[in-house]
């Protein structure tokens, strides 16, 4: 597990500890699937893939699948992992891929492309014309409890966090729903809900859910700073998120279906 002040190396991500820390994430994206409903044989693309987990299970559905990813860590081991499948490397703000997909899924990712416009064009120019996409990120108010004592006890120690540096995207519905109109996809389902979420090594449970996701919060702190902010945070946090041995991020996500307009 990892130690107070372990953080994911640079800006890129730690795939060995996403695969050993964070099946939740895929867990909780599995049943995403069913509101993608892929059929046999469907082209759908899994953006954000990460190591592919959920990618394979498109596959095992029977669609004909590919992942991209921007992280060429994340994208390394899902080749490790799934062999047979494709995985191709791209940002989900800028990517062009030459024959159109019936459906774009994405779990956990989209919260981390704050070009949010950029990606919902992306992803309509990557469907045909009645094409879906299914998709669940952070929504608005997702890990608010976690955020706030992060930013306050980094600017106590001295490092306020500038504001580009705040890593994501938690739009509203009313505001996400608008952004995938503008750019010619339907929405015709979409639910905002909390959900706390279990962490994984019991006691690190919220030390090693900050290195793997937090780490942009930390890239000009200290190291023994970092390790003091940590132990602030698992304090002040202790009353409201850990409960008989097990840590839980207040998350609360958006999850929506949208369909590309025949004449988008
Ligand atoms: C929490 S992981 C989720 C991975 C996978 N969808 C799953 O359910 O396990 C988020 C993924 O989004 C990817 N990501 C973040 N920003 C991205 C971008 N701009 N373009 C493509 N992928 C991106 C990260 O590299 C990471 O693999």
């Amino acid at each position: 597990m990892a130690l107070p002040g372990e953080r994911t190396p640079g800006a890129g991500w730690d795939a060995e500890l996403y695969d050993r820390a964070a099946a939740f994430v895929w867990q909780h994206g599995s049943d995403l699937i069913d509101l993608l409903a892929p059929q046999p044989g469907e082209r759908v693309l899994d953006l954000g893939c990460g190591t592919g987990h959920l990618t394979a299970e498109l596959a095992a559905r029977g669609a004909s699948v590919v992942g991209l990813d921007n992280d060429p860590a994340m994208i390394e081991q899902a080749r490790l992992s799934y062999p047979a499948l494709e995985f191709v490397h791209g940002d989900a703000a800028s990517f062009r891929l030459a024959e159109p997909f019936d459906a774009v899924f994405s779990n956990a990712a989209l919260h981390w492309v704050t070009r949010a416009a950029e990606a919902a064009a992306c992803i309509a120019a990557a469907l045909r014309p009645g094409g879906r996409f299914v998709a669940e990120l952070g929504g608005k108010g997702n890990v608010q409890a976690i955020a706030s004592a992060l930013t306050a006890a980094l600017a106590e120690a001295g490092y306020p966090l500038a504001p580009e540096r705040f890593p994501w995207y938690f739009p509203s519905i009313g505001e996400y729903a608008a952004l995938l109109e503008a750019h010619g996809l339907e929405p015709v389902y979409a639910a905002l809900f909390n959900r706390p979420t279990r962490l994984e090594g019991g006691e690190a449970g919220l030390r090693t859910w900050l290195a793997l996701f937090a780490g942009r919060f930390f890239e000009v702190v200290p190291d023994e700073v970092h390790v003091e902010v940590v132990r602030l945070l698992e304090e002040r946090l202790r009353p409201q998120l850990f409960r008989d041995g097990v840590w839980f991020a207040d998350y609360r996500r958006l999850r929506i279906l949208a369909v590309k307009r025949a004449n988008g």
